[in-house]
């Protein structure tokens, strides 16, 4: 966040911002591209993005006005039903991202680039990257790694898509690094840092911390120009991501602590499914104004 940006936000007296331009309770109708949110992270604002697999959950989250939509690779998990985001296909990815486009108007729709459609190089990227961007339609993709990710993300920029990168936890590397924070200690905080800006260098638009220590995502916010998006990163990063079945309470099991419920819907579709059941086995279901003569 630029030196005006951090201004803009601190301080009541700062030159006035337009309401009506806002990513998030904004006027505009139509689709949000990476120029909006440059312009946003400039004026100083936070935003909000979650995570949408199908284009009904992704209407609502539209007409929520939430600005921006991350197929994320999270599917894995918490869609189709894998123990991690590593067997998740581009195929997989192709598909839920047309839904998820499908379901929007306004939101800017960024998809995951998943494990093994990158790694190999560059050209693998591009090759993945423009799939799913001409059949799918999203207006950005996303990838883990900073420094090692640094020459696929300046070539998708150079081919003219939009990249968000993610740093921190990178998911993808389960296998390898666990789930734990990122960032402890001098020598991993440097690194960080390095992997951020060989993110912003590379030409992305944006980057995901991903379960850093806050103080350490508020360093790297302030360092970068880009926008940060945060997940169990603290506060001080100019935007907040969230896996959405986490977010309203449909994620069994144990949900990671940074994550926070703002519903419960697996309690709400349990109960439908017992009353639906119940009616149907009581013969109260279908009465007589569900039923045609
Ligand atoms: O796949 C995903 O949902 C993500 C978010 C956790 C940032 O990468």
């Amino acid at each position: 966040m630029s030196l005006q940006a951090a201004q803009n936000q601190s301080s009541p007296a700062g030159p006035p911002t337009d309401s009506s331009k806002a990513l998030y309770g904004g006027k505009s109708t139509r689709r949000i591209t990476v120029h909006d949110i440059a312009a946003a992270t400039e004026r100083g604002e936070k935003w909000p993005m979650l995570t949408a697999y199908d284009a009904m959950t992704a209407s609502v989250f539209d007409e929520a006005g939430i600005p921006v939509m991350l197929v994320g690779d999270s599917m894995g998990n918490v869609h189709l039903g894998y123990e991690t985001t590593v067997p998740v296909t581009m195929d997989e990815i192709a598909m839920l991202s047309a839904a998820v486009v499908r379901g929007t108007k306004r939101a800017m729709v960024v998809a995951d680039l998943p494990f093994g459609s990158y790694q190999e190089g560059p050209v693998q990227a591009l090759r993945n990257a423009t799939r799913l961007v001409k059949e799918s339609g999203v207006g950005a993709v996303k990838l883990e790694g900073g420094e090692r990710s640094h020459e696929q993300i300046r070539l998708l920029v150079e081919a003219g898509i939009p990249v968000m990168g993610h740093i921190g936890l990178t998911p993808q590397s389960v296998n390898a690094m666990g789930y734990r924070v990122q960032g402890r200690g001098e020598e991993a905080a440097q690194q960080l840092l390095r992997d951020a800006k060989a993110v912003q260098d590379a030409g992305a638009f944006a980057v995901v911390l991903e379960l850093v220590p806050a103080e350490l995502a508020a360093e790297v916010t302030r360092t970068l120009h880009i926008p940060t998006v945060g997940i169990g990163a603290g506060a001080g990063t100019d935007a907040q991501v969230l896996v959405y079945t986490d977010m309203v309470g449909l994620t069994g099991g144990k949900v990671p602590r940074f994550t926070k419920q703002y519903a419960d819907l697996r309690k709400v579709l349990g109960d439908a499914a017992k009353e639906f059941a119940d009616e149907v086995v009581g013969g109260t279901f279908p009465a007589a104004e569900h039923t045609f003569h």
